[in-house]
């Protein structure tokens, strides 16, 4: 049924992340609204790993972040461009995967239990840099190579035309 949440911890992440990808498509299904898309971008890939902290940075005007849908607890509000793992995405257009947030400088602790993160970029059809998705682990190195695949392709809903 398309309106469940999944729970896919301890699953391969490669099978984990094209089940996810499935799934969303489903439930995404005849949807043209990009907040509608955030929220449940954030629910379904923060229940199905159990993840600490999972959401959108929206690109708001040059330079500028500001949170939208998210799962977890509050977020910083807004992040300039540069600053943090957000806004260090942001500016360089690429996903950034940090195995330990005390060691990246700047990081923005906007929840002392988190120990890494993932974000990557999200692009609209014409190639414009709509926003970022910021995932955190209250473990150490929870995030790889096989997130950074899996979360772009997921992210590739934003691009897709319609
Ligand atoms: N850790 C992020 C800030 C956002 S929160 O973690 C929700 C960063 O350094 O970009």
């Amino acid at each position: 049924m398309a309106e469940e949440t999944l729970e896919l911890r301890g699953r391969p992440k490669a099978e984990a992340y094209r089940h996810l990808t499935q799934h969303l498509d489903a439930v995404l299904t005849g949807v043209d609204d990009e907040v509608c898309a955030m929220a449940t971008v954030s629910c379904l890939v923060h229940h199905a790993f159990g993840h600490l902290w999972t959401g959108f940075y929206r690109v708001v005007r040059p330079g500028l972040l500001r949170v939208g849908p998210y799962q977890g607890a509050l977020g910083c509000l807004e992040i300039p461009f540069g600053k943090g793992v957000c806004g260090t995405a942001a500016a360089e257009k690429r996903t950034v995967v940090v195995a330990d947030v005390h060691a990246f400088p700047g990081h923005i602790s906007c929840d002392g239990r988190s120990a890494s993160e993932i974000v990557v970029p999200v692009f609209d059809a014409q190639g414009g840099l709509v926003a970022v998705f910021d995932v955190d682990s209250e473990k150490k190195g929870a995030f790889d190579q096989a997130d950074q695949v899996g979360l772009e392709g997921v992210l590739g809903w934003f691009a897709k035309a319609r």
